[in-house]
């Protein structure tokens, strides 16, 4: 069988994006470090989210139930996120985030990283991120979640590990918020 020369070249670039496709997802999940949010954060009451542990307050904190070195609590709502209008953390540690909504779905997105959740009321997305490069960093809600949709930004602050100080944390921590 004869196999014309536009034909086998059809072939062989249909056969390359293929494998070029094939090459973007394992790319995206091996070297990008891609991973999907998943149910580990568990369910909360979205009528009654402050008296969940994880969201009596919300903004960063030193590692009480997870791994990492902190852990951050963001509640999405119409129409700011509670806990990151800015939020500061240090570079290079690894950071637990646990984000909720108690009214629609809203999107958490850090503008520049590969971080992007979809928050749902009654779920806590949960996700682990480390900033290696400090600098201010946009948060943006990616969902339309109504009016105010727009106008719905947060800031992530990553400060450089030398000029961080878990003291400010404390105080914080000790204020009246
Ligand atoms: Cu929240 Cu859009």
């Amino acid at each position: 069988m004869e196999i014309h020369r536009y034909e086998k070249l059809w072939f062989a670039a249909a056969l390359l994006l293929i494998v070029a496709f094939i090459g973007t997802i394992a790319y995206g999940s091996v070297v990008a470090g891609i991973s999907m949010v998943d149910d580990d954060g568990g369910t909360i009451d979205s009528d009654n989210v402050r008296e969940h542990p994880a969201f009596e307050e919300t903004g960063l904190r030193e590692a009480e139930d997870s791994d990492s070195d902190y852990e951050a609590s963001v509640i999405a709502m119409q129409w700011f996120f509670d806990g990151a209008s800015p939020l500061e953390v240090p570079a290079n540690h690894e950071i637990t985030f646990y984000v909720t909504s108690p009214d629609v779905i809203h999107g958490f997105q850090i503008v520049d990283t590969n971080v992007n959740a979809m928050v749902i009321p009654g779920q806590i997305s949960e996700f682990t991120v480390e900033f290696d490069e400090p600098g201010e960093y946009g948060l943006l809600c990616n969902e339309f979640c109504g009016a105010g949709h727009e106008n719905m930004a947060g800031q992530i602050v990553v400060v450089p590990e030398d000029q961080w100080d878990d003291d400010a944390l404390e105080a914080v921590d000790g204020g009246e918020n």
